[in-house]
């Protein structure tokens, strides 16, 4: 008999909740999700509904008060290390040049000889960002600063990469032009991807599939599963397709 392929990351029955001053808070309710290898998903919610916990017990660095998480079919004690976590701040050590920061992933588990810092650079020049290599973070403009941090996380190389609001910070231009990259990026590499964001269109024109997350505590209200064809352009936003998702993932997001 063939067995199906087990889910790269499946999550069954999670709930968190926070100890504070005596009292118990409830943050994320009995979250189920699933991510098939190589795809790209992405969690919308309102701010405070538990999105970065969330994440942050996917990445090991919490654990959930109830629930399981399995990676490729197992449930694994610590996941700490086997999943790429970009924080929502980029996190840029101001002290040490873009290429210095960027290695800074894999400094951490000792592949930092030279073979991988001329794998760093080459990558940097996919990111667009080789020329800045020697400069210091405080040189760079916002969406720079992402790449740098986003090809921090990309260099160790994991097979499963969460991000947590990469461009919530950045102008809508510059924004546009980033989630076009990631595309790109995404596509060349093959990464399997969650992906944070507050951003409706963004989540359509980069995922296959997008859970919606109530207010807290943060209950998976909608899954969505994103049928446009790839690869997407910006064009894409305008595609009555695309303005049906639009409507579905803002009405869900309205509902109380
Ligand atoms: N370590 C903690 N101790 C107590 N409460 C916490 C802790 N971490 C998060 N919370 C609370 O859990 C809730 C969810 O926080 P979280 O950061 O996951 O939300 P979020 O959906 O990522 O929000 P945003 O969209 O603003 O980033 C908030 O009310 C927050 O105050
Ligand atoms: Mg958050």
């Amino acid at each position: 008999m063939i067995m199906p392929n087990p889910a790269k990351l499946r999550l069954t029955g999670i709930s968190k909740s926070f100890h504070v001053d005596n009292q118990i808070f409830p943050v994320l309710e009995n979250i189920a999700l699933e991510v098939t290898e190589g795809q790209f998903v992405s969690v919308i919610g309102p701010s405070g509904c538990g999105k970065t916990t969330l994440l942050k017990c996917i990445a090991g660095l919490d654990e959930p008060t109830s629930g399981t998480i399995e990676l490729d079919g197992n449930v694994i004690g610590s996941r700490l290390g086997l999943i790429g976590f970009m924080p929502q701040k980029d996190l840029l050590l101001p002290w040490r040049t873009v290429l210095d920061n960027a290695m800074l992933g894999l400094e951490v588990i000792g592949r930092d000889g030279d073979q991988y810092r001329q794998q760093a650079i080459k990558m940097m020049d996919i990111f667009g960002i080789k020329e800045f290599k020697n400069r210091y973070p405080d040189a760079l403009s916002g969406g720079m600063r992402q790449r740098v941090a986003f090809l921090r996380t990309l260099l160790v190389d994991q097979q499963l990469f969460l991000l947590d609001e990469p461009f919530g910070a950045l102008d809508a231009f510059t924004r546009g032009q980033m989630q076009e990259w990631l595309l790109t990026i995404w596509s060349t590499f093959k990464k399997t991807v969650i992906l944070i964001t507050h951003d409706v269109e963004e989540a359509i024109l980069l995922s296959d599939k997008v859970y919606v997350l109530s207010h807290t505590p943060g209950r998976v209200i909608l899954e969505l599963d994103v049928k446009l064809d790839r690869p997407r352009e910006y064009g894409v936003l305008t595609d009555p397709q695309f303005i049906d998702f639009k409507k579905t993932l803002i009405d869900a997001l309205r509902a109380k």
